[in-house]
């Protein structure tokens, strides 16, 4: 069937078979099918939604684009954890360790981040030395032998998803659950683990604004993995309000070293828990979650994640010794106080005004090329439901000049919504998707 044809059987609401959607995604990688239709085609999906026989022929056309990964030589059950993406979200940096020094294999691929903060990949990079550049094999060894590696995308990972993701980007076609669900599943089986444990975001600075999607984009992933022969499960967790309290990567670094010590913010050591619990529980279903926990808990407590943490950043070329002293990680040259000007309960943030203003600072790069300052950011005084009066600190900004703090803190500002009455019902963890 011609490109023409098949738009047109999607605009009007007809489902592509698993045969089309290949020519699809063949010809749009190969370059016979332009980008102008290929932009209709993802409209009409916008509009007409995709069944889930469709999203998962979708996905799986984008992840055998390219390499699916064969991890086959790790042993045992090897894990991996995504998350749909958020303000301060450093929890790859504590659950890996975490669920490694239990003795499971954490392969985790990570990006780069576009947007307000850096990826876990620029996170990691604010320690000197530390590289994620190693070959499959190299990547595998180092799993087997630590339990848990980090490595960037292989180049070939996906392509069409990263050709297609780039149009979506630029046709208004991101914020769709099918479209949202077979990018991030794609690169997820193709990158070869056997549970995949998704962190699904809901609030002011998440795709899924309301528990009703985010439920709905958890369930595709789920039913997709499965499909795929993996073990799921999705956490919807809260991302109206950065996690924890520090925002931008060098911060986060040293929020996340916290948690390891047993210490750091309650929220960011309870979603790591979480997370963790099921990660455990997938890979040996002979530890129920209850288990999970207290092995979890005890390996923050008693400084087993953090000694796993130390291993793998030596094992990559980090400096261990960062780990007891932060002055050796990149520090801001100016840090300034917010103050507020209003009073009363904290009820809401625009998380994504946050991101914003940390990106204003430097923690983030709009454009590919852009160069992250890794002591740039936000470190927050105060969170949802806390009281504040006029003239309290509301968070500390970090940067490098007069001019971006000042763009940064007006943009804060703004963020904020005081109230008299605390704000119910906002909770850290929704929902558990299986
Ligand atoms: N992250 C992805 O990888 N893809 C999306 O579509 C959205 C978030």
């Amino acid at each position: 069937m011609r490109m023409f044809d098949l738009i047109m059987k999607k605009r009007n609401g007809g489902q592509l078979t698993q045969e089309e959607l290949h020519d699809i995604i063949s010809g749009y990688v190969e370059g016979t099918i332009p980008d102008y239709q290929m932009s209709a085609l993802l409209m009409a999906i916008y509009y007409k939604g995709m069944s889930k026989e469709e999203t998962v022929a979708l996905t799986m056309e984008m992840a055998e684009s390219g390499d699916m990964l064969d991890l086959s030589a790790i042993h045992g059950v090897k894990v991996d954890k995504h998350s749909t993406g958020g303000i301060g979200d450093k929890t790859t940096l504590i659950v890996g360790p975490m669920v490694a020094s239990l003795g499971i294999p954490v392969a985790k691929m990570s990006g780069r981040g576009l947007g307000y903060t850096g990826g876990t990949i620029d996170k990691l990079e604010s320690f000197e030395g530390f590289s994620t550049a190693m070959s499959v094999t190299d990547f595998v060894d180092h799993v087997n032998s630590m339990k848990f590696a980090l490595t960037g995308q292989t180049g070939n990972l996906a392509p069409a998803d990263k050709k297609i993701y780039a149009l979506r980007d630029v046709t208004a076609t991101v914020d769709s659950i099918p479209l949202i669900a077979s990018s991030i599943m794609s690169k997820k089986i193709a990158s070869g683990a056997d549970v995949i444990i998704l962190d699904v975001k809901i609030g002011s600075g998440a795709f899924m604004k309301d528990l009703d999607s985010a439920r709905k984009l958890a369930k595709t992933m789920v039913d997709i993995g499965k499909d795929a022969g993996r073990k799921m499960a999705a956490v919807i967790s809260d991302m109206d309000q950065p996690l924890g309290l520090a925002v931008g990567n060098a911060l986060e670094v040293m929020e996340a070293m916290d948690v390891l010590k047993g210490k750091g913010p309650k929220d960011v050591r309870e979603l790591c828990i979480i997370l963790g619990m099921y990660m455990v529980n997938r890979a040996k279903p002979e530890i129920s979650l209850e288990e999970a926990k207290k092995l979890l808990t005890q390996s923050l407590d008693d400084g087993t994640a953090l000694e796993k943490f130390r291993e793998f950043l030596a094992e990559q070329g980090g400096n261990p010794d960062t780990i007891d002293d932060y002055s050796l990680l990149p520090n801001a040259k100016l840090v300034q106080e917010l103050k507020s000007e209003k009073e009363g309960y904290l009820v809401h943030m625009e998380a994504d005004e946050i991101g914003a203003s940390a990106m204003i600072l430097g923690a983030g790069r709009e454009k590919k090329e852009d160069i992250i300052n890794p002591a740039a950011g936000i470190v927050l005084n105060k969170k949802i439901n806390d009281y504040v009066h006029v003239g309290d600190t509301l968070a500390y900004l970090h940067g490098d000049s007069r001019e971006k703090l000042s763009a940064a803190a007006e943009r804060m500002l703004g963020a904020y919504e005081f109230a008299d009455a605390k704000r119910e019902g906002h909770q850290l963890v929704y929902e558990i998707v299986e």
